[in-house]
């Protein structure tokens, strides 16, 4: 069975598009695969984090992915800094990557912008940790979303890189398993940047803790442009509000694009975002309502990243030892 791992920063409330692109994978994959998935709080405080937020966050967080299917009992669900070997693993790691590596990575140019010289020194090792985390268990599998793609590619040279200096073969080739459709959802407000918990507008993202009315009026007022839909996938090239609309309702309906196109081609936005309002509500409302129960029980949720904590531990520990051992540390 493959040993599938994934991480999601507690940084905010996880949107439609972490649910997407990849917690909703997470979920299917825990069929027939052996699952770790990880609240990274080491990486989140990587950009300034209230202390106080972090720790409601870290729950909030669990308490969607339970409520999104995670099984605690059959899977491993726990916070990152809560297992060592992640932060040891990441050290050495840091001592495999190469500056010319980190320098092309362009989730860090995104994200330091022009401010580069004023930002930490963990946002730039980030994806060295994130190596860390997966090869911790030696995970060969790994669901994420794509813009997580060039990441998964950087944690492959570490291993070669590492397999290399050390003359050994520990660390496996990892798989990105990123998901047909919905890899990349964009913001309401702009199509043709990702949706994400880091922009300044909420109307940007609609959060898997929304209500129905909130949901509604953020469809209703995302971007769109004066056409109505199109009646073929072509019509949608430089539309890049309308393919977004379109390709969440595909996904949320289990049609292709096409097929939504042949039933709604022709539209105005007005009737299409009702029927984008209804498939998100019919999607979102169970997993909303089962968080604020979840939410009421910090105890079960506190026990859960526990227990996770503890198993994890058990599995990493002696995969980080040996390779301690490989690099020449006294034992
Ligand atoms: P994070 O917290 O930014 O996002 C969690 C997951 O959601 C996906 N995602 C998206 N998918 C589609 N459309 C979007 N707009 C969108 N925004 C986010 C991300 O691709 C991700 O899969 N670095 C990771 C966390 C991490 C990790 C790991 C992942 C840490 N260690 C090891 C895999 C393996 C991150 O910041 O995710």
């Amino acid at each position: 069975m493959k040993r599938v791992f994934s991480g999601i920063q507690p940084t905010g409330i996880p949107h439609l598009g972490n649910y997407l692109g990849a917690i909703r994978n997470w979920v299917s994959l825990q069929a027939d695969h052996e699952c770790i998935f990880c609240l990274v709080d080491l990486h989140a405080i990587t950009v300034w984090q209230n202390p106080e937020d972090l720790r409601k966050q870290t729950r909030q967080q669990t308490a969607v992915l339970l409520a999104s299917g995670i099984d605690p009992v059959g899977q491993i669900l726990f916070n990152q800094s809560a297992v060592s070997a992640h932060a040891r693993l990441a050290w050495i790691f840091n001592c495999v990557a190469r500056l010319g590596w980190l320098n092309r990575m362009t989730q860090f140019k995104d994200k330091a912008g022009k401010d580069r010289e004023n930002h930490s020194a963990g946002l730039y090792v980030y994806p060295n940790l994130m190596a860390a985390d997966i090869m911790a268990y030696k995970a060969t599998r790994v669901p994420v979303g794509d813009d997580q793609r060039q990441h998964i590619e950087l944690a492959n040279d570490i291993a070669q890189k590492f397999n290399h200096d050390y003359g050994v073969e520990f660390f496996g080739t990892i798989e990105a398993f990123v998901p047909p459709e919905a890899a990349r959802v964009m913001s309401l407000r702009d199509g043709t940047k990702k949706m994400s918990k880091s922009d300044a507008s909420a109307q940007s993202r609609i959060d898997m803790t929304d209500d129905a009315d909130t949901i509604a009026l953020k469809v209703r007022r995302a971007k769109t442009d004066p056409e109505p839909l199109p009646v073929s996938a072509e019509g949608l090239d430089g539309r890049p509000e309308a393919r977004n609309l379109v390709g969440l309702y595909a996904v949320l309906a289990g049609l292709s694009v096409d097929q939504v196109l042949e039933r709604h081609g022709g539209d105005g936005f007005g009737p299409f975002k009702q029927a984008l309002t209804d498939v998100l509500v019919s999607r979102i409302d169970p997993i909303a309502s089962e968080t604020r129960r979840l939410l009421a029980d910090t105890a079960y949720l506190d026990t859960v990243l526990r227990d996770g904590a503890t198993r994890a531990g058990t599995m990493a520990e002696p995969i980080v030892s040996e390779v301690e051992k490989i690099v020449g540390f006294l034992k």
